[in-house]
């Protein structure tokens, strides 16, 4: 009988007749899918797992260090820490086209994981965190032909490693199940989709430091707040983004020339189609009023009210 202990304990076996004295290796992003799979690779093989957390320099406020602090302390995995911050910047600088931005961080992850994946010594195996549905979408014709988005399937061709796909029967609410046997904690278990290509695709236009502190410093006060009224566990996602144009206020006596913070809060059942959530306006604002108040550069706040379609959800 199907059961989570019953998939736990046979995957276990099977990971461990598969992969017997050699290494395995994964790509921990701090989403739920590379999370799961590798608590369940470590639960199988344990220190023969090293985990590579490339942090581009594009996560949320406080993102890395709780990466790390989950895995790295709590699971005692062997994560590997890149900072590639520069290195993705850089190579993003006067790039504004958003299918441009996605293409450079998407090859840039490739190099950077192929660097560091090549100072390790005997890895015969490599862990994906690949689920059922990525198996039948990528077949037909979905968000993806829309917009490339890079991390399904999307490792190198000429990696000479084996794959490993333990989740690749599951849907995502197994995948959440399995975790929570695996000790995975509710904030990343429970986390909203959190695109590949991070804030860059949230920078409206072209990137630069002062705009990604002020999308990351917005965002950090909108999850606060929407997390303080516990709607966010109904809304699938919920950001702010940075369009490319400042507009007139004011403060005091004195007239700001300043960026607009915008709103972006939806509810859906897989990103597909999905309806503008309908946050109560004294929530809006707070975070309205926070927002303009703590993040420096920002005197206006608009809220999406948008479906998709026509709309998406992300604005690039
Ligand atoms: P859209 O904006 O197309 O987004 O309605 C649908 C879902 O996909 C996510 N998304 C991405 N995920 N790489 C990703 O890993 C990407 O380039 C990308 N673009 C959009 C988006 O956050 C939403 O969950």
């Amino acid at each position: 009988e199907w059961s989570m202990e019953n998939f736990i304990e046979m995957e276990v076996e099977k990971i461990q007749h598969q992969v017997g004295d050699r290494k395995v290796l994964c790509a921990l992003s701090g989403g739920v899918d590379s999370s799961v799979v590798a608590a369940l690779i470590q639960r199988a093989i344990g220190d023969q797992l090293t985990c590579i957390f490339v942090d581009h320099g594009l996560l949320r406020k406080h993102e890395a260090d709780s990466v790390m602090e989950t895995f790295s302390e709590g699971f005692e995995m062997n994560v590997i820490k890149v900072d590639a911050k520069d290195r993705f910047l850089s190579k993003l600088e006067g790039v504004s086209d958003p299918e441009e931005k996605r293409k450079i961080i998407g090859n840039e992850f490739i190099y950077v994981f192929d660097d560091e994946a090549d100072k390790l010594k005997d890895i015969d195996y490599l862990a994906q965190g690949t689920l059922y549905t990525d198996i039948i979408e990528s077949g037909t014709e979905t968000a993806q032909t829309i917009k490339s988005h890079h991390n399904v399937g999307g490792l190198p061709e000429n990696m000479q490693f084996q794959l490993i796909e333990p989740l690749n029967t599951l849907f995502k609410d197994e995948v959440r199940a399995l975790g929570t046997e695996l000790g995975v904690p509710d904030h990343i278990v429970w986390r909203q989709p959190f695109p590949g290509p991070g804030l860059a695709i949230r920078v409206i236009g072209e990137i630069t430091p002062e705009k990604l502190e002020i999308v990351r410093e917005s965002d950090a006060i909108l999850r606060d707040e929407v997390k303080k009224t516990g709607l966010d566990r109904e809304i699938w996602q919920y950001f702010t983004v940075l369009p490319d144009f400042r507009s007139v206020g004011v403060m005091g006596d004195a007239r700001t020339y300043d960026y607009t913070v915008g709103i972006r809060a939806v509810t859906s059942i897989d990103g597909m189609t999905s309806d503008w959530a309908r946050i109560p306006h004294d929530v809006l604002e707070k975070i309205s009023t926070r927002i303009v108040n703590e993040v420096e550069h920002v005197n206006r706040i608009v809220y999406d009210v948008t479906s998709k379609p026509p709309s998406t959800i992300e604005w690039e």
